[in-house]
Parts: C-alpha cells; structure tokens; sequence
C-alpha cells in the first residue's frame, strides 16, 4: 500500500485541474492526498468542487493575507507539498521562504516561453507551432522556478486562442498529476516530457 503524502491546494477560479487531482488523488496508489483547498476568492467554482468531494476549504481575506495564508497553512498537520492550481496572485515571499522547494505551479505555456499572465494568447500571438505546459517549483520571480515536468501540444493552423486554450488545459490535465506523483516520489524518474496531441 502507497502512504499518501498530504497536499494543499490553492485556486482562484473554475478548478478543472483541482477536480483532476482529486480524481488522482482518490486512486489507490496515487501517493497525494488533498488535506485542504485555499483559495483568495469566495466566489472560486473550484470551492464548490473541493467542498462536493468532503474536502476542508479556506477563504483568505484581503487584509493581512500573508499572516493569514501563512497561520493556515500552519495549522494544517502533516502538510508536505502545496499545489497552485490557477492561483491568480503572486504568493508573499515569506511564505514562498518558508515552504522552499514545497510549492508546485502548472504554468499553460513552456517556459521559460511566455511567462505571466495570458500565456496561451501570448503563445498564439506569437505564431509558436508548439506550445504546451510547464510544472514547476514556485521561487521569488514570476514563473521562473526549476522545471519538473514539461507537456508539449501543436499549435494548428486552424486554431483560435480558445482552441489552443483547451488543447493546453487537456495536457495541463495528464501533466500535473503525473509531475506531483514524481515530486513525491523522485525514485520513481518518471519522464519529464511527453506530446499531447
Ligand atoms: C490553468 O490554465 C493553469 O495552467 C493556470 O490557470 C488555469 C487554471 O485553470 N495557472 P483551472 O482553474 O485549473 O481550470
């Protein structure tokens, strides 16, 4: 039997790849659990996602959000990874300090392409013909943490920023379970990158 590992999850919005990692996350063999999901907007459909699945949520207020974030986090017991999952706020540089190479981010483009905010419209903007997504450590700079695991997807002639959106999110959903399995258990040397066609 594998020990799980606890995890937490903090979101700010629709929550397609939470749902995703929950589903792992329910598999026998998965080495995740989600003890938590945090997220800094009530109004988050990823909330009512975690909270459908029995799962504890959180809500950080505005007003002293560092503290805030950090005494949650605090008082979650044996707490050893925290995933961003389309967490739309740069995280305060203490707690990013504090949990050093315990905080994973999938990012939907390669980086070190097309950091920041939009990343599909500035991917197809550009007239990349590949693109994809990116898992890696969350450090003090914008996307600019060590890569774990990278999903790489065409970019076609007939697609739009939606289409490309979607065909990202699609690898998005097959990468970050995979990278999260790999970071809690780097004996595994799972393969960094795959195609997503
Ligand atoms: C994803 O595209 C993720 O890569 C980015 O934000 C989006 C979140 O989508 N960081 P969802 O809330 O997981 O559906």
């Amino acid at each position: 039997m594998v020990t799980k590992q606890g995890v937490a999850v903090l979101i700010s919005g629709r929550g397609s790849n939470l749902a995703n990692l929950i589903k792992h996350c329910n598999k026998d063999g998965y080495p995740a659990e989600i003890l938590c999901v945090i997220s800094n907007s009530s109004t988050a459909k990823g909330l009512v996602v975690a909270r459908d699945h029995g799962i504890p949520t959180h809500v950080i207020p505005k007003k002293n959000y560092s503290s805030k974030l950090n005494a949650i986090l605090g008082s979650i017991d044996n707490l050893s990874l925290i995933c961003l999952a389309g967490f739309m706020s740069i995280l305060p540089i203490d707690v990013v300090e504090l949990w050093e190479n315990k905080i994973i981010n999938i990012h939907p483009s390669l980086l070190p392409a097309f950091r920041g905010l939009h990343a599909q419209r500035q991917a197809f903007a550009g007239g990349v013909k590949i693109s994809g997504c990116t898992v890696h450590y969350v450090d003090s700079g914008l996307d600019t943490g060590k890569i774990i695991m990278q999903a790489a997807v065409p970019v076609l002639p007939s697609d739009t920023v939606d289409s490309l959106s979607d065909r990202i999110l699609s690898a998005e959903h097959i990468c970050y379970p995979l990278a999260l399995k790999s970071v809690l258990n780097p004996h595994l040397d799972l393969e960094k990158f795959i195609f997503v066609r």
